[in-house]
């Protein structure tokens, strides 16, 4: 992936990394690149997870406009963060934007959403590790394990013990 931007974006590219789960997945991205990349951040809640509305916790510290823009997702899943970055940034008038994924989960798609770079598509099993997590748990384990979400569930460090243990 890092080669496709790289050839894609010759000359340069604003890199918008979605806090937190992207930023393993964003550190070896930016060590890979063969250009300079400019690197900025957004996070985003949701505050509404029924109707999939959400708003901007952290905004971009610099304009976009007239930029080519790659967002750099840690998962996509149903679309709906996807969706809204790339409409919000695309009203600050990029001359391109793109996005890339580490992980694509395209089975749950509910919005379509154009992802140009994708790490791997995995199906419906909840992962955790590199980035993602479960309360704010397991983000850095330095790989991607599938968890049963029903354990985490009833006890978010459930998982502790076995991944960390020695
Ligand atoms: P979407 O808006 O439904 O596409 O969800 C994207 C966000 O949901 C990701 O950025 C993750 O924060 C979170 N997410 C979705 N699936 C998983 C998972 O399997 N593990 C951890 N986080 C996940």
């Amino acid at each position: 992936m890092a080669a496709e931007i790289s050839d894609a974006h010759a000359d340069g590219v604003v890199l918008v990394a979605v806090l937190k789960g992207s930023v393993p997945f964003l550190a070896d991205m930016v060590r890979a690149l063969t250009i300079v990349p400019i690197v900025d951040f957004m996070a985003i809640s949701t505050y509404a997870p029924e109707s999939g509305r959400v708003r901007i916790v952290k905004d971009l510290d610099i304009d976009v406009s007239d930029r080519d823009v790659v967002l750099v997702e840690d998962i996509v899943d149903t679309g709906l963060t996807l969706h809204y970055l790339l409409a919000e940034l695309g009203r600050r008038g990029p001359r391109s934007i793109q996005a890339c994924t580490l992980l694509d989960r395209t089975s749950r798609r509910i919005i379509p959403t154009p992802v140009d770079y994708r790490g791997f598509e995995i199906g419906d099993e909840f992962v955790l590790g590199y980035g993602l997590d479960f309360a704010q748990r397991y983000r850095n384990l330095d790989r991607v394990v599938v968890a049963d979400l029903a354990v985490l569930r009833d006890d978010p460090d459930a998982y502790v013990g076995a991944l960390y243990g020695s």
